[in-house]
């Protein structure tokens, strides 16, 4: 017989069969920009329920699943959820918090909200004072307020209830459920008209977070108007085929990036989400600037945190095009005022470039050297830091790891190293350096503290863990390499 150990107390069989029948909520709503999922069997829990169940019992027992993230418990019902994108939503987390100890309120609008686990989240961790939960996925009300009622009563919030949404607004908007003590609400809607309503009746968000699907970046403008100067807008892309240059003309239409293949291109996918929020930012007098960036290779997944302060003025200095030549590999950033007349110095011809050029894209440090500081002081003080596995080695795993088993502390302190803005753009994997070295493989951290020793900048990259940044040229690092190898013992 199925048995049934996620239903817990508190669910109430009505619940229970709405999610079951999420067509009996019957709310029609017209969107432009929607794709909802239906959650892949793979995702769920083995509860103790055999694959061959009828369809319809398992889509119950995932209904009634109860998940945990960081404490935070909640159910995925037939919404769209990964577990593995739990770390970019203890980055949020953090930032959020970091957002309120400082500004002492925090109003956040989860745009795109799935199962609303984030703005669960937000509610439970960063202690938000109202977040409102928005999917326009037709029946994920009822799923989305059940997760933040618990999410609400499962952390005592420290600060003052927040004040309702005006009557206007609420009338406006009619959210589908809402917290009495005005909390939270949940609506049902595209979340353009949500986002743009907001700019309309400038009622302005300090966080807002939009998880959209693939380049899907028609929501990014309507974000930026709708949240609060100084306010932060966490964006995704999970289109791989634009960063890594096999789709152009969609990274232009989405991004207003040119992109054609190029070596270090999961590093490029952020940067060209980062430009494309920039200029977005520019046509309404507004800069942006990473807080941090995270790019996790299932997905491929690119995030970003930025924040958002006003501007009169286009700020191009860490937006420019990017060039690698295909002869020596060396990078270089080209500045606007050097375009069309760039070529490399290894180049003896100055008709025919090396060079492939990308861009315009984000040329500026991948994360804020201070938010980072207080994100891990943040998470040290929550106990977030446990663990021993680099980022990068997640990949080799299978089936992929848990939440808790991942290592924020690592992933931390290197986006604390890749904020130094001395780094070049891009890393340089040290495969690279040994196939034109023709010596050993050095090891990375050696690698690291010989640039450091000569005076360069180094660290390593959260993006691809066998690759270092720096501002040393590739050449320059080949014959450290070389001398390295050198000096290396040989073992008799
Ligand atoms: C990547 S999922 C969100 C996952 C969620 N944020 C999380 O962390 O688990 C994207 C969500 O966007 C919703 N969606 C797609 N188009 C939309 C639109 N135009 N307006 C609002 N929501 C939309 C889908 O229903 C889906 O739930
Ligand atoms: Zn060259």
């Amino acid at each position: 017989m199925t048995t049934l150990p996620g239903l817990m107390a508190g669910v109430s069989v009505s619940f229970l069969q709405m999610l079951h029948n999420p067509g009996t909520l019957g709310r029609n709503c017209r969107v432009t920009h929607i794709s909802c999922s239906k959650q892949a069997a793979s995702d769920v829990q083995d509860i103790g329920i055999s694959q061959e169940q009828p369809e319809d019992s398992k889509h119950v027992v995932e209904a009634q699943t109860m998940r945990n993230e960081r404490g935070v418990k909640f159910l995925v019902g037939s919404s769209f959820y990964r577990e593995e994108s739990a770390v970019g939503r203890d980055l949020a987390c953090l930032a959020g918090a970091v957002y309120k100890k400082e500004k002492g309120r925090l109003h956040v609008l989860d745009a795109l909200s799935g199962s609303g686990i984030r703005a669960a989240r937000y509610l439970a961790h960063c202690e938000a004072d109202f977040v409102w939960a928005n999917d326009a996925c037709d029946g994920l009300d009822t799923l989305i307020a059940h997760n933040l009622s618990l999410a609400s009563a499962s952390v005592a919030s420290k600060s003052d209830v927040a004040e309702p949404p005006s009557q206007e607004l609420e009338s406006f908007f009619s959210p589908n459920v809402k917290d009495e003590s005005g909390r939270w609400q949940v609506t049902i809607q595209d979340a353009n008209k949500v986002l743009l309503d907001c700019y309309m009746r400038k009622n302005y968000f300090d966080l807002i977070d939009v998880d959209s699907f693939g380049s899907d970046s028609v929501f990014l403008g309507s974000a930026l108007s709708a949240v609060s100067y100084g306010g932060l807008l966490y964006a995704t892309s999970t289109d791989g085929f634009s960063s890594g240059g096999h789709r152009p003309y969609n990274a232009l239409a989405s991004y207003g990036a040119y992109i054609r293949p190029m070596v270090y291109s999961n590093e490029i996918g952020l940067r060209m989400l980062i430009g494309g929020v920039v200029r977005e930012a520019a046509l309404r007098n507004m800069h942006v600037y990473p807080v941090f960036s995270h790019y996790s290779f299932h997905g491929p997944v690119f995030r970003v945190m930025l924040r958002v302060l006003p501007s009169r003025v286009f700020q191009t200095k860490d937006y420019n095009f990017i060039a690698v030549c295909n002869n020596c590999g060396e990078t270089q950033v080209i500045k606007w005022s050097a375009l069309g007349h760039s070529s490399c110095s290894c180049s003896s011809s100055s008709t025919v470039s090396s060079l492939t050029v990308n861009g315009p894209l984000w040329t500026g440090p991948l994360h804020n050297i201070d938010d980072v500081k207080k994100m891990t002081e943040m998470a040290k003080s929550w106990g977030w830091t446990e663990g021993d596995r680099e980022p990068g080695e997640d990949r080799r795993r299978s089936p992929p790891v848990s939440t808790k088993d991942r290592n924020l502390k690592k992933l931390l302190d290197i986006m604390l190293e890749e904020s130094n803005p001395d780094l070049q753009v891009g890393y340089i994997e040290l495969d690279e350096i040994s196939t034109r070295s023709k010596v050993s493989t050095p090891r990375r951290d050696n690698l690291i503290a010989a640039l450091h020793q000569e005076g360069y900048a180094a660290s390593r990259s959260h993006v691809e863990s066998n690759a270092i940044k720096t501002n040393c040229s590739l050449g320059k690092c080949v014959e450290i390499s070389q001398l390295m190898a050198r000096q290396t013992p040989v073992p008799t």
